[in-house]
Order: C-alpha cells, then structure tokens, then sequence
C-alpha cells in the first residue's frame, strides 16, 4: 500500500480522520506535528512563537523528510500548513504517498479553531485564518484526492467515502 498523506486547513480534522481511516485500514498512524512536539520539546505553536514561522517550516520540512524516509507505509497527518510548502509536496511525491485534502468549510474550520484548546499562532483570528484559508485553498487542490466534507455527514461516513475514493 502507498502511504497516504491527509492535508487540509488547520481545523479540518486531519488528525482525527488519520486515526480512523489507519484504524480501518489497519495500518500505523503518525502525526507530524506530534513528532515534532517530540523530537524538539516544543509545538509547533511554541516553535512558530518563538522562533519564527521560518525556522519552525525548517524543522517541519526536515522531520517530514525523516518521517517519510523511516516509517512503513501507513497514514500520515501533516499539519495545515506543511503540504503549502513546494519541497514537501515533492517529498511526499517522491516518496510515492497518494495525498488526500479534506475539504472542510472556513466556518466549520474557524468554529473549531476557535473553540480548541490548542493555539495557532497563525490563526488567532478569523480575518488572519480566513486569509490563509483563501490563499492556501489553490495549493490543496493540487492533492491527489479530494474528499469534500458534507454538511452534517457523520465522521463514520466521510471515512468511508475517503476509503473508496482512495
Ligand atoms: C499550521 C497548522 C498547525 C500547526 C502549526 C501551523 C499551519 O497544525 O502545524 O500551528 O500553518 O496551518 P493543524 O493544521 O493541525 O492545526
């Protein structure tokens, strides 16, 4: 099976699609920005706030890379913003990953992001995600899978569209 790498906005359940389809699947599950939490002693948001969005794509570039180049084939998380960046979507192409985004709406995203506990430093405000969300959602088109998320489908049914999709 090729590794199958889950994109999509911050917000847009990457991290909870990932564990039920690999569950389904029966294969691992990795989270990129868990790894990198890991590995530095910091999140991402502590990263992006404290060195710098920069060095925080650096180190999220170079742990994609290791990610990729150790882990058997399964599914992987990538953090919203990582698939924007050209080399990752090289690497994950090189590495022969079928890249799915999930397609969420800005509201259903902003509802989430701003009721969770986690903080994302690039999106403490609708104006700031809403931006992003815009100017990001061309480079997400260019997955290789689409799945669009239906108005008030239920989890277990958007994984099973995603399954036959893949
Ligand atoms: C980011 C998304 C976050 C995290 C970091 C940067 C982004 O992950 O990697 O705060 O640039 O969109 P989630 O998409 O899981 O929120």
């Amino acid at each position: 099976m090729r590794p199958i790498v889950i994109t999509g906005f911050m917000g847009c359940g990457k991290s909870k699609v990932a564990r039920a389809l690999a569950r389904r699947l029966d294969v691992p599950v990795i989270d990129l920005d868990d790894v990198i939490t890991a590995r530095q002693g910091r999140t991402p948001a502590q990263l992006i706030t404290e060195e710098g969005e920069p060095a925080f794509r650096e180190i999220e570039s170079n742990t994609l890379r290791e990610t990729l180049e150790s882990i058997p084939a399964g599914v992987i998380a990538l953090g919203g913003g990582a698939w924007i960046e050209e080399t990752n979507r090289d690497l994950i192409d090189q590495r022969g990953c079928l890249s799915v985004w999930l397609d969420v709406p800005f509201e259903v995203c902003w509802g989430r992001i701003k009721t969770s506990e986690e903080d994302r430093p690039l999106g403490r405000t609708r104006e700031q995600a809403l931006k992003l969300y815009k100017r990001r959602k061309p480079i997400y088109q260019l997955a290789d899978i689409h799945a669009q998320r239906m108005a008030d489908e239920n989890l277990e049914n958007f994984i099973s569209r995603i399954e036959r999709l893949i």
